[in-house]
């Protein structure tokens, strides 16, 4: 038996090349030996506003982008959380046994929400937590394939794992935190001390995962680097500008730190930036093309997500059903 995998991205606009590698690139390859889950969390979307019109086409072109990257429909089941209503249903019995505490201590709501803040934010934003747990749990995953700044969430689904076990008996595995491999942290090219994000708001921070070929290009140009003239890794934040882009460089290409040092031995920034921007560009072009064709084709996106959701049901259902009984909830009587 293959070891279960859950994993989720949130259907609010684009996704940079650091959401790429450091999940979706990193999920498609992990579909190969693991029985994979892959939903894109609609309902975590709704934590703050969202136009709905948007959130409907946001939820296709992710699914499209999933499919595009490489994720097989019929092996993995890709689904929409909120098209499995256990999602919703085992975040409230979560909720009720979460300690406020809990949720007050992460570090996520913390650096989103200021004291000013929270007369204004929906509930949803501190709750947040939660919902994930119960996505991960729900399907009993062995391991979760997310981006380093999801470690602290996958503690709390944890620690809230072990507490409903404690309280309540053996009932939710405890899922182990499964990162992509390291040293593909991307940062801005604009300022290279902080991480790529889609909500930045220069237009040469973050390079997105369908950014057309001159576009990249001209992005990675403009790149901020330094005045060394050296083109090695480093971890001065100095030179944090070059080693970012050997950090794409390497993270496109999967060659050794020394092999990608010794073949810009000598060469300056400009050629750096070149090649950079072409194995960006060479590497993106056939998923950017099936995107394409993808996306347009609503009612084939809109038959995987529904084939998925009854695949995901099954098993959430069967967990749900569990955690109620064990809970005290009655049952209703059968016909
Ligand atoms: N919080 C995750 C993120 O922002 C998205 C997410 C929601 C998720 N539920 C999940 C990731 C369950 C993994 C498993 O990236």
């Amino acid at each position: 038996m293959k070891q279960r995998v859950l994993s989720g991205i949130q259907p609010s606009g684009q996704l940079t090349i650091g959401n790429y590698l450091g999940a979706l690139r990193h999920w498609v390859r992990v579909s190969q030996d693991f029985d994979c889950h892959f939903t894109i969390v609609d309902l975590h979307a709704i934590t703050v506003p969202q136009d709905p019109a948007g959130l409907r086409e946001g939820t296709r072109e992710i699914t499209a982008l999933f499919l595009a990257a490489g994720i097989d429909p019929q092996h993995s089941v890709v689904f929409a959380q909120s098209h499995v209503v256990a999602h919703s249903e085992l975040a409230w019995l979560l909720t009720c046994m979460t300690p406020l505490g809990w949720l007050h201590r992460m570090t996520q709501f913390k650096d989103k929400v200021g004291r000013e803040q929270m007369e204004s934010v929906g509930a949803g934003l501190l709750n947040y937590p939660v919902l994930m747990a119960g996505d991960i749990l729900l399907y009993q995953a062995h391991a979760v394939p997310v981006g380093e700044d999801q470690r602290q969430h996958l503690e709390f689904t944890r620690d809230l794992a072990q507490r409903f076990n404690h309280r309540y008996g053996p009932t939710f595995r405890i899922p182990t935190f499964f990162p992509a491999r390291t040293g593909a942290k991307i940062m801005g090219l604009d300022d290279p001390t902080k991480k790529m994000s889609k909500s930045e708001e220069s237009d040469h921070h973050a390079l997105l995962l369908l950014d057309p070929p001159d576009l990249v290009a001209q992005k990675i140009k403009r790149a901020v680097t330094d005045n060394f003239r050296e083109i090695r890794f480093s971890d001065d934040p100095e030179r944090a500008g070059v080693n970012n882009l050997l950090t794409l460089y390497q993270a496109f290409t999967d060659e050794e730190s020394e092999t990608v040092e010794a073949r810009f031995d000598g060469k300056g920034y400009g050629e750096l930036k070149r090649e950079v921007a072409e194995v960006i560009n060479e590497n993106l072009a056939p998923l950017q093309a099936r995107y394409r064709e993808m996306v347009s084709d609503r009612a084939y996106i809109d038959e995987v997500l529904r084939d998925g959701a009854q695949r995901a049901s099954a098993i959430a259902d069967a967990t749900l059903a569990d955690v109620k009984q064990k809970i005290g909830l009655l049952a209703p009587a059968a016909k």
